[in-house]
């Protein structure tokens, strides 16, 4: 099969929502991945931060194979074991207490959102307002469109879901000026991922936390992007000396395979048998797969090598940027990580990098984000800074 065909064929098969890169996948290990004329590229997408461990992990592969033969589906309707060993391992680990599972990022924020909307009828006289911030991105469905503070992603599906209030990022003063006796909670990402790797103040989280308090609303952290991990702790809320009272979780979790989860604190247990649900939520199939990762991720202290190898990244980026002078910032934690241009290059620079065998995200048209597999070497970082030098050096030399 010719390389084009299967990419004619998407075009005349698919509702227009993806802009892809005119590259055809269909194998992965490790930090590469292959495409269909079996050409090589280091990854330093990684699926959108899902591929933790990189491609087909054996402890995942080898958990999906076990669990296939054993128990793929059951319903929630009994108890099954992996997804109960699932929620023993994120409740050990985290400051929340109980956990309910679903499919993706959007359905467990959708969740969260709707146990703060009950938390707020139950227990603050109605509440129902969330407050979330512009340059934010919770999902696709239409709920979490209007969490999104974001008009290119709201614009086209006006009227939105009622209910949400977006403020500025960064900004403890506008949280308190919109908080009401409407207000049930608050949801932020501890760095925003889509937006543009946009890293708060330190003392950001832990004074909406105290606001949170005083006022008796809810603190949510979206750590769909953040963790598992990928800022260098295993949830990047421990890095700000905060304690949320509800999470959500997805892409990481899972190392590849989709599953998302929210957890909360005891005193935000709420629902009542029938309030919320989800048919392959919590599966036997992916919380084998999500337990393997996990447990992986934890005994084998990665977060602390993503700590390190991302600072040896970032040291390698603020090379480029002296080098370079229209690269105007580095910033990111772990290896979340944006170069920013003081010019609309990213998408050249994707297109020269994947020539070059290094696949690499445009998160704005004038910023890169990278988000390789935790398990990325120094090595392998070397190889992607020279990918990007040269391909720098192209732009430069025009
Ligand atoms: C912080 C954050 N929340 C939510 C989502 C939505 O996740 P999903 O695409 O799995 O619905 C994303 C996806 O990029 C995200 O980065």
């Amino acid at each position: 099969m010719f390389q084009n065909n299967w990419q004619d064929l998407e075009q005349k098969l698919f509702l227009k929502t993806f802009s892809r890169v005119p590259v055809t996948l269909v194998r992965g290990q490790g930090v590469w991945v292959w495409d269909d004329q079996g050409k090589q590229y280091l990854d330093f997408v990684g699926g959108w931060a899902v591929d933790s461990l990189g491609h087909c992990p054996p402890v995942v592969v080898e958990a999906l194979e076990k669990q296939a033969r054993t128990l793929i589906q059951a319903s929630n309707q009994f108890y099954t074991i992996p997804q109960i060993e699932l929620a023993q391992l994120l409740v050990q680990n985290s400051c929340l207490d109980r956990v309910f599972f679903c499919n993706s990022g959007a359905e467990a924020n959708e969740g969260a959102v709707k146990l703060a909307r009950r938390y707020g009828k139950l227990r603050l006289n109605g509440a129902y307002e969330i407050i979330t911030t512009y340059s934010s991105f919770h999902g696709r469905t239409l709920a979490m469109t209007a969490a999104t503070g974001q008009s290119k992603f709201q614009e086209p599906y006006i009227p939105l879901p009622n209910g949400f209030v977006n403020i500025e990022y960064n900004n403890v003063e506008a949280v308190k000026q919109v908080s009401t006796d409407k207000t049930c909670g608050i949801i932020l990402e501890p760095i925003q991922g889509e937006g543009g790797v946009n890293v708060p103040d330190d003392s950001y989280l832990k004074e909406v936390e105290k606001w949170c308090r005083e006022k008796g609303i809810l603190f949510i952290l979206d750590e769909i992007q953040t963790g598992i991990g990928r800022t260098g702790t295993l949830f990047a809320y421990e890095q700000y000396g905060v304690a949320p009272d509800i999470i959500t979780l997805a892409k990481g979790l899972g190392s590849g395979v989709p599953i998302g989860a929210f957890l909360a604190k005891e005193h935000c247990s709420v629902f009542s048998p029938g309030e919320h649900g989800s048919t392959f939520g919590g599966n036997p199939l992916t919380c084998a797969a999500a337990h393997a990762a996990l447990k992986f991720i934890i005994d084998n202290d990665i977060p602390g090598k993503v700590k390190q190898v991302g600072k040896y990244f970032m040291t390698k980026l603020e090379g480029l940027k002296q080098q370079f002078d229209f690269i105007t910032q580095v910033r990111g934690r772990g290896l979340l990580i944006a170069l920013e241009f003081s010019d609309e290059i990213a998408e050249e620079m994707v297109m020269a990098c994947l020539g070059k065998g290094l696949l690499i995200n445009k998160v704005k048209p004038n910023a890169l984000r990278f988000m390789p597999p935790l398990i990325v070497t120094e090595k392998e970082v070397d190889e992607a800074v020279s990918i990007l030098d040269k391909a720098l050096f192209g732009i430069k030399a025009g």
